[in-house]
């Protein structure tokens, strides 16, 4: 199966399952985000890993099925690496890459950008503790000359203004189309 049927399967299946105590299902997010990433003139591939940041959260083996999962509110599930090594098969790092930072790019401006901290929600602040806190200012150096900070930024930024209940956006299909246009050929 290609990797573009597997998403879609996988967003069938949770696409009503509430995301991390907000508003919205994780399908809702992921449109959302991926629709600011494109009202951004993001790039096919930003847009495309704004879309699947979370997917981690969708295909690992913790018990999502249960309609009120809140697994990952005690327990870091670790999505952001999950997700990179799924997407891996199927994409070029510059849609896999910002999937895989995008959880230290919260870190990183967390301690670097004052009115940061402010716009995240009490959920998004909670998990923050579980995921390691503020990075250092070792961290936000090595973080900031890591090739994929910026990108990874932009991520995190239309993921935390993807959370907004009722907002309409274009479909799961109009996004699929641009993740096709980003999609590795699988090697035969
Ligand atoms: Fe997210």
């Amino acid at each position: 199966m290609d990797i573009i049927t597997e998403i879609e399967q996988v967003f069938a299946k949770y696409k009503n399952i509430p995301y991390l105590g907000e508003g919205v299902t994780q399908l809702q997010h992921a449109l959302q985000s991926a629709y600011e990433a494109e009202k951004a003139r993001a790039s096919d591939e930003l847009i495309t890993a704004a879309l699947l940041h979370d997917i981690g959260h969708m295909v690992h083996d913790l018990p999502m099925e249960d309609p009120n999962y809140v697994g990952f509110w005690n327990q870091d599930d670790s999505h952001e690496v999950v997700g990179e090594k799924w997407l891996a098969r199927g994409f070029p790092e510059a849609v896999t890459q910002p999937v895989r930072w995008h959880v230290a790019a919260k870190r990183y401006l967390v301690a670097t950008d004052p009115e940061y901290g402010e716009i995240l929600t009490a959920a998004s602040m909670h998990v923050l503790q579980l995921q390691g806190g503020a990075m250092s200012p070792e961290e936000c150096a090595e973080f900031e000359a890591m090739e994929w900070a910026q990108d990874a930024i932009a991520v995190r930024r239309w993921d935390d203004i993807g959370k907004a209940t009722g907002r309409t956006t274009p479909g799961l299909e109009h996004f699929i189309k641009i993740a096709k246009r980003c999609a590795r050929t699988p090697a035969q």
